[in-house]
């Protein structure tokens, strides 16, 4: 069986939820269940046998030393993290806490276990590390995508600390000799996607009627790449890649953030059409406002994706245009998540991003 972190969040239920539909191996699922972490996203697995959850810390050294020592996983894929940029920004303490120190604490606990293995076990266990572009830093509109050799240059408290981890997890392979493996992926997007972020917070106000709080000028650029196409990625470079490597993760959809909002508003526009009554204009876009930025908000990211795609043979399925086709159509079809996701909590953390901008 395999041990999967952070597991009810967005991209850890879409890898468990495709998991079992490729493979029988179980899965142990290790999630803290933070104002993220959503265990209606792995309903569908309630009664079923191959899936075990535990609610816990991955900081919890002794909960982790007893789960390997119980369940004897053949790899780890860490997904835990806090993970918005804007909430790093009003406190980083928490992203200390989980993702450099928390990580520190899974990563000993699985150095003890692993050293224990047998010899066939222990060259076949894997330690595979769920990390981002943004550790990589900001792009000038003409330079060339990031590969996996770019310098490290975090921009933002979230960036700085999933650098620091992927240090640890360096570091555990060159001292000790881990078997890690170590991906950073583009923005994601699709289905159970937080609405705090970009591409859902954009849907679910437009489908409320509220203002789309653009930051600045809404000409930065993220590197889209639709979840599925992300836990594809994991699962081949889990089985195909080579310990101690680093694998950059990316769709090669480049687009500025306007354009992201004015084409799911165009999508809106198809499949839920505002009447004509409505003001100031029949179209969503007509709710789009520009706010304040985000204090050091970085221009642009993007990922070259070639050494993935050469060494293990991995490419992404959707393109931009089918992937968010889906997404938009997702949110639609699963308003009471939606209604469920935005309690007390999400309400206070609105007033507390967005109030203060202009
Ligand atoms: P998310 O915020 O939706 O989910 C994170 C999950 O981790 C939640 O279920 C939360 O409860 C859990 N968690 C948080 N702290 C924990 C702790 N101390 N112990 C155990 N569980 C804990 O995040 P996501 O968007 O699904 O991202 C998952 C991983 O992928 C993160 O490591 C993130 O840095 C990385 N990543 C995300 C993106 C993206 O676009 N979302 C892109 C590249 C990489
Ligand atoms: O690049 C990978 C990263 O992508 C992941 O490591 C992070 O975990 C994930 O949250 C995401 O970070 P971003 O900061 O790029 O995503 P976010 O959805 O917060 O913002 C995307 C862009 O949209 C960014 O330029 C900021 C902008 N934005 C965001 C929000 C929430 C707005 O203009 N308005 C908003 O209200």
């Amino acid at each position: 069986m395999i041990l999967v972190t952070g597991s009810a969040g967005f991209i850890g239920s879409n890898f468990v939820l495709d998991w079992f539909a490729q493979h029988d191996e179980a899965v142990v699922s290790l999630d803290k269940l933070t104002y993220a972490g959503n265990l209606e996203n792995l309903a569908s697995l309630k009664n079923d046998k191959r899936h075990i959850f535990v609610q816990g810390d991955i900081g919890d050294a002794a909960l982790v030393g007893k789960l390997l020592a119980q369940y004897r996983p053949r790899a780890v894929v860490n997904f835990a993290a806090e993970s918005h940029v804007d909430r790093s920004i009003h406190g980083p303490e928490d992203f200390i806490r989980t993702n450099i120190v928390g990580t520190f604490h899974l990563l000993e606990e699985v150095r003890v276990y692993w050293s224990g293995l047998a010899d066939k076990e222990k060259a076949e266990f894997r330690f595979l590390h769920v990390s981002t572009d943004e550790v990589y830093g900001s792009l000038a509109k003409d330079e060339p995508a990031f590969s996996e050799t770019h310098r490290y240059e975090p921009n933002s408290p979230y960036s700085a600390s999933k650098a620091a981890s992927d240090h640890l997890v360096r570091a555990y392979h060159h001292t000790y000799g881990l078997p890690v493996l170590t991906t950073n992926c583009s923005n994601n997007y699709g289905p159970y996607h937080f609405p705090e972020k970009l591409i859902p917070l954009m849907i679910v106000n437009a489908l409320a009627g509220k203002a789309l709080p653009v930051y600045g000028d809404g000409q930065q650029i993220r590197d889209w790449l639709y979840v599925r196409d992300h836990c594809s990625a994991i699962r081949c470079v889990l089985e195909k890649g080579r310990p101690g490597e680093v694998y950059n993760i990316g769709g090669w959809n480049e687009k500025t953030n306007l354009e992201i909002v004015h084409t799911i508003c165009a999508l809106l526009d198809e499949f839920r059409p505002l009447p004509a009554s409505h003001s100031p204009l029949p179209a969503y876009r007509s709710l789009i406002t520009y706010v304040q930025d985000r204090p050091g908000h970085d221009r642009r990211y993007a990922i070259d994706a070639r050494k993935i795609e050469r060494e293990l043979g991995w490419k992404p399925a959707e393109t931009f245009a089918t992937g968010i086709r889906k997404t938009v159509q997702w949110y639609l079809d699963n308003q009471s998540w939606v209604n469920r996701v935005q309690s007390g909590d999400y309400r206070n953390w609105v007033e507390k991003n967005y109030s203060g901008r202009d």
